[in-house]
């Protein structure tokens, strides 16, 4: 087992397959859960941003979307449980991931979304992009890493427009960084945001870079599980840095899950009047 310098376990193998099948079978005993955990809140956060905004059809920007995951579960309403059963279904496992792709463009076109929304994935993986497009979870991708590159002007054109973004398992690996860079991309516009965080990332350098760009953020007064610990190493490793950083992980993380926290940003001025989005629609 590898670890990365976090303390966490390294998983960046099975960000990068042709197909979801290794991400969710090596993720099934980890009982990794947190874009479940998400799902209402998404869907609450996107239909607030519809109703006060007159948007019919959102654009949502998932950051690190690999396989595109949430976009599968708020638009065609699946559960983890259902992803897990299917990518895992062991009398399966020699499926072609052309005939993967088929069954999920099926599942796709047999359920009918329970909320229109138009989901733009972003992730350094191209691979996972490529599925999460060709089975129709995703409707558009941008694969980058803003981390360490300007958006190019076909990727800003991409990222333009986003009413939402929104992000599980992925702050950590993506910092304030991309997160200017996908606001600087909208123009004067400001996109709505929810993040799920793992309580070990401080959110504070992410919360100052968006108050800087006019938003104000808040954190939901509750706790998430987003998985089990790999190990009692990978849990050794994460209580000692959850320590230095002086977060109390009495109770929580060290219980044997890691959990994370809701962070909701929004615009300063929540009516936003000069918002041309709003002249639009
Ligand atoms: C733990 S997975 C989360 C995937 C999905 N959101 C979920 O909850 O199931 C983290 C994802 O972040 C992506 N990632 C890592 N570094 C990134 C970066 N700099 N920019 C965008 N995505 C990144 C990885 O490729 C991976 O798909």
């Amino acid at each position: 087992m590898r670890f990365d310098v976090t303390g966490k376990v390294s998983l960046d193998h099975i960000y990068h397959q042709p197909d979801p099948r290794t991400y969710f079978r090596v993720l099934r005993p980890l009982d990794y859960c947190v874009p479940q955990q998400a799902k209402p809140y998404f869907a609450k956060i996107i239909t607030e941003y519809r109703e006060s905004r007159h948007v019919a059809v959102p654009k949502v920007l998932d950051i690190g979307c690999s396989y595109g995951i949430n976009a599968a579960l708020l638009k065609y309403d699946t559960t983890m449980d259902e992803l897990y059963a299917r990518y895992g279904d062991p009398e399966r496992a020699g499926e072609s991931r052309e005939a993967l792709l088929a069954r999920d463009r099926d599942l796709a076109r047999s359920r009918q979304p329970p909320q229109a929304i138009r989901f733009v994935g972003l992730d350094t993986s191209g691979s996972a992009l490529s599925y999460g497009l060709e089975a129709g979870f995703l409707d558009d991708a941008v694969q980058a890493d803003l981390e360490v590159h300007e958006p190019t002007p076909r990727q800003r054109a991409q990222l333009s427009g986003t009413d939402l973004v929104i992000s599980t398992g992925c702050v950590g690996y993506v910092t304030e960084r991309t997160l200017t860079r996908v606001v600087r991309a909208q123009g004067i516009h400001r996109p709505w945001m929810a993040h799920f965080v793992l309580r070990m990332f401080p959110f504070d350098s992410v919360e100052r870079a968006l108050s800087r760009l006019g938003y104000r953020s808040i954190c939901v007064d509750e706790v998430f599980r987003q998985r089990r610990f790999a190990s009692p190493q990978e849990q050794a490793l994460v209580l000692d840095n959850m320590s230095a950083a002086g977060v109390d992980a009495q109770g929580l993380e060290t219980e044997g899950w890691l959990y994370a926290q809701l962070y909701l940003s929004r615009p300063h001025d929540i009516t936003d009047s000069n918002d041309p989005k709003r002249e639009q629609s």
